[in-house]
């Protein structure tokens, strides 16, 4: 089966179904539990008040809440109105300053507008949802300032026997409406994924985002290209994704393994591919100062 306007699609699906047990009350204690950037060191110290950041799907706001906590200037846009609300309405009762808009990301840069360049662009589990995501991350080029971090998580096929991407794209193309999907996800595969519902949410929420929603399957090596084609460079990545990235968080004295070159990356990807815990690829990028 075609799929025509995923965008739309999975607005609808996040419009209709937002984790409905994710109650304000929720959503503002998780914002006050989180820690900022727990995988990367190089933004976790940074001193963010004043910094200008755009959450670009930014959902309920649990992202870039935690950075208008500490005084940064939030602006989250978002295609659900039911989403940009409660995000609003988390930010009233957190008392802090943060804008929510409704909208595309594939407009991303006319809702922008003439704001100043942003210092940080978090995009969040959002881009493989999006009809026409490379311009996305283009846009994304044209927002930030020289020298700016795009925090970008998105569900990888190339990590964990493309579990997650594999049964989204099976109960998606065999259903043909949001609760037909949701009803064949959540047969065929319900049994295991509910033990991955962590944060707790309405079960038909949580079914919903993993088979009615669309995921484009992008893999990291086409992603790598697209930052890359937007001048962004590497500067992490959780899981890591070559051996050099890996040697960097091993505690152990691995210096005979520095030397395995490509077989070494190579182990570093099957490493991951192999294994039964679904979870989102986390790039941390940064935009090159002088192109
Ligand atoms: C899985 S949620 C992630 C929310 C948030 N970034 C987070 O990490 O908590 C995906 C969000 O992307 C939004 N979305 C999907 N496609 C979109 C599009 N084309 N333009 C704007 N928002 C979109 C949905 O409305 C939804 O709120």
């Amino acid at each position: 089966m075609a799929t025509p306007n995923i965008s739309n699609t999975n607005i609808g699906v996040f419009t209709e179904l937002p984790h409905a047990q994710m109650t304000v009350e929720r959503i503002v204690d998780r914002v006050r539990n989180a820690r900022l950037f727990p995988q990367f060191a190089d933004v976790r110290d940074l001193d963010w008040a004043g910094a200008v950041v755009l959450d670009a799907g930014c959902g309920a706001g649990m992202k870039c809440l935690p950075l208008a906590l500490v005084g940064a200037e939030v602006v989250g846009i978002d295609g659900s109105p039911a989403q940009a609300s409660r995000a609003k309405a988390a930010a009233e009762a957190l008392g802090v300053d943060a804008e929510f808009l409704v909208g595309r990301l594939e407009n991303l840069s006319d809702l922008w507008g003439d704001r100043d360049q942003a210092d940080l662009i978090i995009n969040s589990a959002v881009i493989h949802h999006v009809d026409g995501w490379r311009d996305v991350i283009a846009q994304f080029e044209q927002i930030l300032k020289p020298g700016g971090w795009l925090y970008l998580t998105w569900g990888d096929p190339s990590l964990s026997l493309c579990g997650f991407i594999l049964k989204n794209q099976i109960a998606y193309r065999l259903g043909w409406n949001m609760r037909s999907r949701l009803k064949i996800g959540r047969a065929l595969f319900g049994w295991w994924d509910r033990r991955r519902n962590t944060m707790d949410v309405e079960l038909d929420s949580f079914f919903a985002d993993l088979y009615a929603a669309y995921y484009n399957p992008i893999p990291l090596r086409t992603m790598l290209h697209e930052l890359d084609r937007a001048n962004f460079r590497i500067a992490g990545s959780m899981p890591p994704f070559n051996l050099q990235q890996w040697l960097a968080r091993t505690k152990h004295n691995k210096w005979f393994l520095a030397h395995l070159g490509l077989i070494g990356d190579a182990v570093v990807r099957w490493r991951y591919f192999f294994r039964f815990r679904h979870g989102p690829r986390v790039l941390l990028c940064q935009r090159v100062k002088n192109h």
